[in-house]
């Protein structure tokens, strides 16, 4: 009997695959950095039983139309905005993403950037860089305090409240807005719960952490930058489309807010003449979320555990259950 297709979209390290190939035929694009190209990307589906995909690759009602073998497509990230959830559904295709094993991982990142922009830790660190520290002196790269202050978050999913823990570490007072309310979080004293409006215009740092749909798409923006107070520093951490950059640019420069933190871009890869890297109250990395060697490899594994469960018939581990 022919063995089951797996095209995976990167290339992933050589133990996380061999438990794996006995049981499928495998073919893998061959860079570890470069997204695999569409056409390539579509012929393979033409024939795979399995996809293991990256949030670089756009898996739209087209391909999935085109893939008469297909029966998983496991989404290497937590989001899955990359992929027509309603399309698979249709199909009978099963979509799979990767909560959980990244959640500690992306919150730590997220109140890192938070850190970062708030004390201008990477703007000091490039000043000796640049030999400019020739003194001490009282107001020498002076940032804000964190503690005690407050935190709004803005999605209170898994990350969310791994953020308003790591705030409770700080003492901060934190508030969270999300399309449900979470007792438990509010019980706990976690977090209380506010109107998207309250939470903007009285937290010292908006942290974005929804899924991108159509709701969220520039959530962020003219609008609400100029609610927030003028010392106010925001954090993105979901995607970049959940926010407006030119907004952010106008009001970061102009001062209506202090500064940010991005992990995530409108069109990622940004090139380094960006608007929003001649900002040096604007603190941004390269969607490195959930980049640390450990969490990539539990994301790796669970992936490809999925496709080994939906190919066997068995339910996966975690499947994506909504669009
Ligand atoms: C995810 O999993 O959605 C993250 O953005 C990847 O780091």
């Amino acid at each position: 009997m022919n063995k089951p297709y797996v095209y995976i979209t990167r290339k992933l390290p050589e133990d996380q695959i061999k438990p794996f190939t006995n049981e499928w035929d495998i073919g893998m694009w061959e860079s570890e950095t470069e997204p695999v190209d569409e056409e390539t990307l579509r012929k393979e589906a033409q024939r795979a039983d399995g996809l293991l995909t990256m949030l670089t690759e756009r898996i739209d009602e087209d391909l999935l139309s085109d893939a008469p073998h297909l029966k998983v497509v496991a989404n290497m990230a937590v989001g899955y905005d990359n992929v027509n959830v309603e399309a698979a559904k249709q199909k009978g295709i099963t979509v799979t993403n990767t909560p959980d094993v990244l959640t500690d991982t992306t919150a730590d990142l997220a109140f890192g950037l938070l850190m970062a922009a708030t004390r201008r830790i990477v703007e000091a660190a490039d000043y000796i860089k640049e030999n400019k520290w020739n003194n001490w002196s009282p107001l020498l790269l002076a940032g804000s305090d964190i503690h005690h202050k407050k935190l709004g978050i803005v999605g209170m999913g898994r990350i969310g409240e791994a953020v308003a823990r790591r705030a409770r570490g700080f003492d901060m007072e934190v508030s969270y807005h999300n399309r449900s309310r979470k007792p438990a979080i509010e019980e706990e004293g976690l977090a209380a719960y506010e109107s998207f409006e309250d939470l903007i215009s009285s937290s010292d740092f908006v942290m974005s952490l929804v899924p991108l749909t159509e709701e969220t798409e520039h959530l962020f923006n003219e609008e609400v930058f100029r609610k927030m107070k003028e010392e106010a520093i925001f954090v993105n951490a979901s995607r970049g489309k959940t926010t407006d950059e030119k907004a952010l640019y106008k009001a970061v420069k102009s001062g209506e807010i202090k500064g940010a933190g991005l992990d995530v871009f409108e069109e990622e890869p940004i090139a380094s003449d960006h608007p929003l890297l001649t900002l040096k109250e604007i603190v941004c990395v390269p969607h490195i979320g959930s980049a640390s060697r450990e969490t990539r490899e539990k994301m790796m594994n669970l992936s490809l555990e999925n496709i080994e469960k939906v190919l066997k018939g068995d339910e996966p581990v975690t499947p994506v259950t909504q669009p």
